[in-house]
């Protein structure tokens, strides 16, 4: 059996780094990630702890004795895939490996853990977002009991500030920093509250060291992570650090150093922040703002704190402060008691503002929340398939017009590695966040590079290299048409 087949997101996973030591002896973890940035985060994390205490890492999960899939249950179709997936591994446990334990991390612990441990005995460990530390004891607890194990027990602490993340899967150039956890929004349709517990952040200077010690290493980027990350809040020494000044004080370390952050709740996007965005150069002008719906009735339903004037009223804001910010959002197509004239103002909307991005989704009842208790699910799926293509079909030509007004501009890239069609050509992000293609010359992963666009497609840009500049450098002249 080939377990590698069918897996699109082992790109996302790629190559852990093994040690010699770990290549002999150790017991091997082979860890499969599903889901949002902050997943990958947390993988880096569990990578951490177990090394720590003596197991290597593998990519090959032919080789694993530990198989742990890092889950999410953010939507049904994700639980499914998590659960297709676990299949795949038992049947290979059976017939191959007796010795293989199979274990569940992240969001689908807490929610499926019965079903899992009792009732299909799908797997050996189930362990919750907040009990990662806890995973050598439970792996030694299956192993010697041979019975499962299970720590789901979410904290209002844990933040995991003293690990230092093993970064197996990075391109060496861009990392994820993640500086809080949970999230107490509550809204209607999210499992997240309850799969992730309450909000909290980590301590300031932890996150400082982190960035610091990255850019020794020679990473360019940061993106620093939370479920809600701008509203982070840390008191010091009876001082409050909130969001913009914890990013701030991250854009000081290197005036060479990208700094990103997501994703962010619309509600805690203050002034404040967006001057932060205006006045360092190196915080990218770029913010991922769900919005999640056009329809004020809606979005408030959906729980969401705000009405449509005021969304279109922080953009307005956000493109005074910082011209030329680029802007991305997500949208769920088909809530609860959407009518077609509700949907329409989805659409009114992406027409409005222009984002040059958008993730957009299907509505998904995810049991336990505000919606699954309170209202029902009510749009057909028919009509919800329809309403989404339609969100999809205006976004991507709105991505598109946008992309077609970059033709002729000079953007600094960021180059993250050869592209995905081929190694003659590089691939980085632009400031504003966009995908770059161009031509290798002798340009490396790492180097900041001015590439004057000449072509895209909705999702991609084409560019050609003019030459190697620095971030600093680079602040004074974009974006330039030349
Ligand atoms: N159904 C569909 N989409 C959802 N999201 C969150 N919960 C659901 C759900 N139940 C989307 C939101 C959120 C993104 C991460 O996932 O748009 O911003
Ligand atoms: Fe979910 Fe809302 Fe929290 Fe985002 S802000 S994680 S959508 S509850």
């Amino acid at each position: 059996m080939n377990l590698i087949q069918d897996l699109e997101i082992l790109d996302d996973l790629d190559a852990p780094k093994l040690t010699a030591e770990e290549a002999e002896g150790a017991r091997k973890v082979y860890i499969e990630t599903y889901g949002c940035q902050m997943n990958v985060s947390d993988s880096e994390i569990v990578a951490a702890i177990l090394r720590a205490h003596g197991y290597g890492l593998t990519r090959d999960p032919e080789q694993a004795d530990v198989v742990l899939l890092n889950t999410c249950a953010i939507r049904e179709n994700a639980e499914q895939k998590v659960r297709h997936r676990l299949d795949i591994f038992r049947a290979h446990k059976r017939k191959q490996r007796p010795g293989l334990r199979i274990g569940v991390l992240g969001c689908m612990a807490e929610r499926l853990r019965h079903k899992l441990l009792e009732e299909e005995q799908l797997v050996d460990l189930v362990v919750g977002p907040d009990a990662y530390r806890d995973l050598p004891r439970l792996l030694e607890e299956a192993e010697t009991t041979g019975q499962a194990a299970v720590n789901v027990q979410l904290s209002r602490e844990e933040t995991y500030a003293d690990i230092a993340p093993v970064r197996y899967d990075s391109n060496g150039v861009t990392a994820y920093v993640s500086i809080m956890r949970g999230c107490d929004n509550m809204c209607a349709f999210c499992v997240v509250p309850f799969t992730r517990g309450r909000e909290r952040s980590r301590p300031v200077q932890s996150i400082l060291d982190e960035c610091a010690r990255l850019v020794e290493e020679g990473y360019r980027e940061v993106t620093v992570l939370g479920q809600n990350v701008n509203s982070y809040r840390y008191t010091e020494n009876g001082t409050v650090v909130t969001f913009p000044e914890l990013l701030y004080r991250v854009s000081l370390i290197s005036p060479e150093l990208r700094v990103r952050y997501s994703t962010s709740h619309p509600k805690d996007c203050s002034d404040e922040l967006l001057h932060v965005h205006r006045e360092r150069h190196n915080v990218c002008n770029y913010i991922h703002l769900p919005v999640q719906h056009g329809n004020t009735d809606v979005l408030r339903r959906m729980r969401r704190t705000y009405t449509r004037e005021q969304y279109l009223a922080l953009v307005e804001r956000a493109r005074r402060i910082v011209p030329g910010i680029s802007l991305s959002t997500d949208i769920i197509a088909g809530f609860c008691g959407e009518t077609e004239e509700e949907h329409r103002d989805t659409l009114s909307l992406l027409e409005e503002v222009r984002f040059d991005h958008a993730y957009m989704f299907m509505y998904s009842e995810r049991p336990g929340t505000y919606a699954a208790r309170k209202y029902k699910d009510d749009v057909p799926l028919e009509v919800k398939k329809r309403r989404l293509q339609e969100i999809i079909e205006l976004q991507t030509r709105i991505s598109l017009e946008n992309n077609r007004k970059e033709i002729g501009r000079v953007h600094t890239v960021l180059v993250e590695g050869p592209s995905k069609r081929s190694p003659e050509q590089l691939c980085g992000r632009t400031d504003t966040n966009k995908m770059v293609v161009f031509d290798r010359h002798d340009f490396r992963p790492g180097d900041y590079v001015r590439v004057r666009i000449t072509d895209c497609t909705s999702a991609t840009l084409f560019g050609e290299p003019l030459g190697r500049t620095t971030l600093a450098e680079s602040a004074h002249t974009e974006p330039a048409l030349i």
